[in-house]
This record gives structure tokens, sequence and C-alpha cells, in this order.
């Protein structure tokens, strides 16, 4: 069955092709984005495996309907860019990875965390350059401080963990607490009491009308003065208007993102030998406690190879039952 994968990078085509071997799969890999304009290279595949940035519309849907393609499989987990009624109204199987690797996402925060604290990334270039003097470096201890955790799913409860291991109190909000967390000593609040109390505040809920823009002018004078907030859940659940007034004012005295509310016109391309066509982005970028990763919390060799092994055994089962192993519901 042939298998054509979009917004292929080199490391998606190494573990891919590792974890489809003996599987009978034809992968064949385009760099392309799929979109209407590139959505004809599919013509002849079966399936088209996509990532989070591609163009999943009820036109591309319609176009890969067209060609006889049969099922999309999802390398990832969110599945809010598919328009699932063009999906099913085609006939088109739907399928993603439910969860590949919680401590890639949940040990990625924790980077952002110690780097913004100990200000390791300006360190490191002053160390470079001979400057030894230790001004403007101070961080504090993680021990006794106040982590909230907004959302404690596999990520959040993971991150709950490590926190709890740094001797921090940890908080959290989700309108389903879960066990786990509770055993471990988290204290579950209300949304307003987490951002009054916390002195870092970190985002692990899933982008949703509920949680869009969660991180609002209101919410942000509430927090507390110098509060570092952490998101590497979705980049539209803070408002990024209102966190750069938070930066400018002081209450936000640190900011550690790893997704960006327009990330899709930047994001896991090279720009570096051309500008940065967002000015939003770009002011962010000028204040000295902000740090950016280009949404690179899954990139573990662990979570890669969960991805193809589950992006593979999703296409064999469709080849064989023609049900992918972890189909997503089309809506009622
Ligand atoms: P999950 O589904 O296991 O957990 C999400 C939790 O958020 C659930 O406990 C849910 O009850 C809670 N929640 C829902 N609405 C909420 C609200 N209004 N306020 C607070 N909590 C709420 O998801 P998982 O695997 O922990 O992932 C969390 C998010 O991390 C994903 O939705 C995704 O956006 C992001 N993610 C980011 C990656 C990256 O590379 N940066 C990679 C994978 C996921």
């Amino acid at each position: 069955m042939r298998v054509d994968v979009f917004s292929t990078k080199p490391y998606d085509r190494e573990f891919l092709t590792l974890l489809a071997q003996g599987s009978g799969l034809d992968f064949r890999f385009h760099e392309a984005r799929l979109s209407k304009e590139t959505v004809a290279i599919a013509h002849g595949a079966k399936v088209v495996c996509a990532f989070v940035n591609d163009d999943l519309g009820a036109g591309v849907i319609g176009s890969l309907a067209a060609m006889g393609v049969a099922m999309i499989a999802l390398r990832c987990a969110g599945y809010n860019h598919v328009d699932l009624i063009a999906a099913r109204d085609a006939g088109i199987k739907v399928a993603r990875v439910p969860a590949y690797s919680p401590h890639a996402v949940a040990e990625h925060a924790v980077a952002l965390i110690l780097t913004l604290n100990r200000k390791t990334h300006r360190a490191f270039n002053r160390v470079r350059e001979g400057n030894f003097a230790l001004d403007g470096l101070m961080g504090f201890d993680m021990h006794d401080k106040v982590v909230g955790i907004v959302g404690t799913g596999l990520i959040g409860r993971v991150l709950a963990r490590i926190m709890s291991g740094f001797g921090c109190k940890v908080l959290a909000f989700d309108p389903q607490p879960n066990a786990e967390c509770k055993s471990l000593g988290v204290i579950y609040v209300p949304m307003d009491e987490l951002l009054k109390r916390s002195n870092i505040i970190t985002l692990h809920c899933p982008l949703t009308p509920a949680t869009h823009h969660l991180i609002n002018d209101d919410a942000i004078a509430a927090m507390k003065h110098g509060v570092m907030l952490i998101n590497t859940s979705r980049g539209a659940v803070i408002d990024t208007r209102a966190v750069i007034l938070g930066l400018k004012s002081g209450r936000i005295g640190a900011l550690g993102l790893d997704v960006y509310e327009e990330e899709g016109d930047l994001f896991f391309e090279d720009l570096s030998g051309s500008y940065i066509p967002d000015d939003i982005f770009a002011r962010l970028l000028t204040f000295p406690n902000v740090l950016i990763t280009g949404h690179q919390g899954f990139f573990t060799q662990e979570a890669l190879t969960a991805i193809a092994t589950t992006t593979v055994a999703n296409v064999v089962a469709f080849a064989r039952e023609g049900v992918p192993m972890h189909p997503v519901a089309y809506p009622a």
C-alpha cells in the first residue's frame, strides 16, 4: 500500500523507514507541506501521512478523495486542523498518534523553567566571550516555590512528579482532577487561586474554545508580580499581545514558549537567511527574559520512535481490516 508522507523532515524519513521495515508499506516522502497547491503529488497514494501544520481542510480532503486516498494518518496527537466532516463525507478514515511520550514534553518544560531561572542561555554566551561576571544571572531556589500546573493529563502529571522532586509546592487546575496527582500531594484549586499563588505557571491543557486565550489581560492581572509563565501546550492558549504587556510591566518576570499562536508560518522552517515576517513574534524576541523554542517538546528519540511505530501500526491495521488502530471519531 502506498503512503505519501508530507512535511517530511530528515528525522521523519529516518524513523518511518526504520520502523516500517517488513510492513510491506511503500512510503514516498515529500518535503512539501500538504496544501491545495501540493495535493496533486499524492496521486496514486492510498494513504496520506500528515503533521501539525499541513492543510487538511475541506478543499484538500475533497482532492484527496477524488484521487482515491482512503486514509489520513496523522503523526501527531492533535486533530483540530482536520475537517472531520469533510473526511466523513468523503469516506476517508483519519488516524492519529494519541500519546507518544509525555516525558519528552514535561522534561522540555523543565528545561525552559531551569534555563529561565538560572539563565544558563546567557551564561553560555558570556563565558565563551571570557566574561565571568555574575551580574544579571541571579536565580531562585526551586525548593519551596509554588508551581501551578494547568491541565494534569499525561504531560501535566509527569511534570507534577518532577516538580515534587524539586521540593516545590504543586497546585493544579483541571476540570478532571486525577488521583495520581492527589497522591503526590498536588493540591487542586480554582484557576483564580492558582494564578494568584503560583511563582511558576505552566500550561498543559489542550486548545479548545474554553482554553483559547485562557491567559489574557485579566488572568495576567491576577498573577504574582514577576511570575514565570511556561507554555508547551498550544500557542493560542495565551493571548500573545497581553503577555507582551505583562512582560513590559514586569508582572511576567520570565516567559518560556515552545508554541506560538501563529507558529504555522514560522516553525519547522529555516528562516535564518530571511527575516521574521511576524512583528509580534519579533517583539517577543527582544526581551532578555523570554526563551522560545520552535515546537520541539516532542523531539526526543523515544517520542519519534513511538510516533513512527504507531503511524505504521495505524496504516497496517487499515490495510488489513479497513480500520486504523487509533481512529479519530467523526463528529455525530
Ligand atoms: P491530555 O489529554 O492527557 O491532558 C490534557 C488535560 O487537560 C486533561 O486532564 C484535561 O482534563 C485538561 N483540561 C481540559 N480542559 C482544561 C481546562 N479548561 N483547564 C485546565 N485543564 C483542562 O493531554 P497531554 O498529552 O497531557 O497533552 C497536553 C497538551 O500538550 C496537548 O493538548 C497538546 O496541545 C500539547 N502537546 C505539545 C507538544 C509539544 O511538542 N510542545 C507535544 C504533545 C502535546
